[in-house]
């Protein structure tokens, strides 16, 4: 007995030096912490239950029968966040590189099997070579096995990915289908292919850093949701961001319970909108006034910074906020707006978060490159997560809802449930110039007639009144009111049930 409890010591220290102090101390001085310090610093103190500690590789070739490594390259198992259950790997770049064995691989697919019989999210801490090269295909069919889990548990549990060290080739794909991306600035990076074959055969000359890193994919290719400083600040966002999110999809997130009452009044609000239609204004200052104690988790802050997601809190349970903001490209739609927009509505939708939408949208973006580059399919995205969408949906026009746009950005049309405006509002089908424009194009030349044809348009439609006649509005409030009147109606909804007929699944356009 007391060797084989021996056994077991020596088997558990062993797998705790994965790759050895030499390469720890490597990982550390690249400013990274090792596999074991993340899950310490994600999970609650003491929670966490290792599966697989004693799973080994089965590839002989290349001498790796003589190189062992108790777990594999991947510490995996769960534990608890505030209190929640999650199901967590992370990689161990200390152990070859942190590369995906079929034994890897396997021990990823077992945890994500798990969290969706119990119904729990799973968080990967990505930090790897890719595909274990001495075991070839074996390593390629490890890959596609974990795809086909994080494919089948979308939308059936939240799937976090932190990227805290090398993810290339076709391991970014794994990541990609997960729900959110975090990335740690200066030691992580993703690409398909790297700087080398780029230089190769596109002849471009670019660093890891700038073809991969946190800060390209956070603000020029939106792969990734956010960009943290270093891993311990990945690590807490993490836990923080994790509090939002419900257990899966057939839970609502917590309620947290809060000292900010949802009757509070802000006065400020009243003279937020400027009275000159084309001055900007920071669309954020109606988000923060609106959630609980002014919290705000934002979402891919630094990318398409002309709408604005994110989650809030609302009386204590979790909203998500999409909002058009005035203050970049006026507030228009473009291709990277709509996929934004649309993505974080699916998510809102697929996992019972209640969505608010405050709306000042001059109109879809012109030109030849949002025509070439695809805006009437991108766009249609956003218009299909929103009819698609079934949680309760409160919508606010705070200014203008131009055209197209105000169809799509959840109007009552969309099966809004409680669609508000403020006094400032303007629904029309374009802004009074613009329509002058094109209806009295025969009065061009006479400035007086065409400023009196503007006001004209101006009083009849840049207002929320027409709308309201017709039921579009539910409401025209107060901005002071604004928080009163967005808690009531998402108490009202608490309960909503709205289901969309059977199919197999729909066709977004993609
Ligand atoms: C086996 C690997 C490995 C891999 C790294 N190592 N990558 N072992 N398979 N893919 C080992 C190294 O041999 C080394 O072992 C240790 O990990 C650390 O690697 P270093 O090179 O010393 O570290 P660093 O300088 O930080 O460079 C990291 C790296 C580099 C950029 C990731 O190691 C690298 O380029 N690796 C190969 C990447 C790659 O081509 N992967 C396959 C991609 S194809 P020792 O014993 O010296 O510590 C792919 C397909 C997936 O992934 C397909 C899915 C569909």
């Amino acid at each position: 007995m007391q060797d084989i409890i021996q056994r077991l010591a020596d088997k558990r220290d062993a797998a705790q030096l994965g790759g050895g102090q030499r390469r720890i101390d490597a990982q550390h001085a690249k400013g990274k912490l090792t596999a074991r310090e993340r899950i310490d610093l994600l999970l609650d103190d003491g929670s966490f239950e290792e599966w697989d500690q004693f799973v080994e590789h089965r590839c002989t070739d290349f001498g790796m029968a003589e190189q062992k490594i108790p777990g594999d390259g991947v510490v995996t198992g769960y534990g608890t966040i505030n209190g929640r259950l999650v199901f967590v790997f992370s990689q161990d770049f200390t152990v070859f590189g942190g590369s995906l064995s079929e034994s890897h691989a396997e021990k990823i697919c077992k945890i994500m099997d798990q969290a969706m019989k119990v119904g729990a999210p799973v968080i990967g801490l990505n930090d790897s070579g890719g595909a274990r090269i001495q075991e070839g295909v074996a390593s390629l069919g490890g890959y596609a096995d974990v795809f086909q889990k994080n494919v089948l548990a979308s939308g059936v549990v939240p799937q976090i990915s932190v990227i805290m060290g090398p993810c290339a080739g076709g391991a970014v794909y794994s990541p990609a289908m997960t729900d959110f991306i975090f990335m740690v600035q200066d030691t992580s990076y993703m690409f398909v292919t790297g700087p080398d074959v780029v230089k190769t055969v596109t002849h471009e000359v670019v660093t890891a850093e700038e073809l991969g890193g946190a800060t390209t994919h956070t603000t020029k290719s939106g792969v990734a949701d956010l960009a943290l400083e270093n891993d311990v600040e990945a690590l807490l966002m993490t836990r923080r961001f994790f509090n939002f999110l419900p257990a899966n999809n057939r839970q609502k997130a917590p309620v947290w319970p809060t000292e900010d009452p949802g009757s509070r009044l802000e006065p400020s609000l009243d003279t937020l909108v400027p009275d000159d239609p084309a001055r900007p204004y920071d669309i954020r200052e109606v988000i923060l006034k609106v959630a609980d104690e002014g919290d705000f988790f934002e979402i891919q802050p630094g990318y398409a910074q002309n709408i604005v997601v994110g989650f809030i809190r609302i009386e204590g349970h979790v909203v998500g906020v999409i909002a058009n903001q005035p203050m970049v490209l006026a507030g228009c739609l473009d291709i990277d707006s709509a996929k934004k927009g649309g993505r974080f509505v699916r998510f809102c939708d697929a996992f019972n978060i209640p969505i608010l939408t405050l709306v000042d949208v001059p109109g879809f973006m012109p030109g030849t490159s949002q025509e070439y580059g695809g805006i009437i399919k991108h766009g249609a995205k956003l218009l299909y997560a929103y009819a698609e969408a079934t949680v309760p949906k409160v919508t606010l026009i705070t200014r203008k809802a131009y055209g197209g746009a105000y169809d799509v950005m959840a109007s009552k049309h969309l099966r809004g449930d409680v669609n508000l405006a403020w006094p400032s509002a303007e629904i029309a089908v374009m802004g009074p110039k613009g329509a002058v424009e094109i209806i009295f194009r025969k009065d061009l030349g006479d400035e007086d007639k065409i400023a009196a044809r503007t006001e004209e348009y101006r009083q009849k439609f840049a207002n929320p009144f027409i709308a309201g006649s017709r039921g579009y509005i539910d409401d025209v409030i107060m901005p002071r009111d604004t928080r009163v009147r967005v808690s009531r109606s998402f108490a009202m909804l608490r309960d909503k049930k709205l289901e969309n007929p059977w199919r197999k699944h729909g066709n977004i356009p993609l």
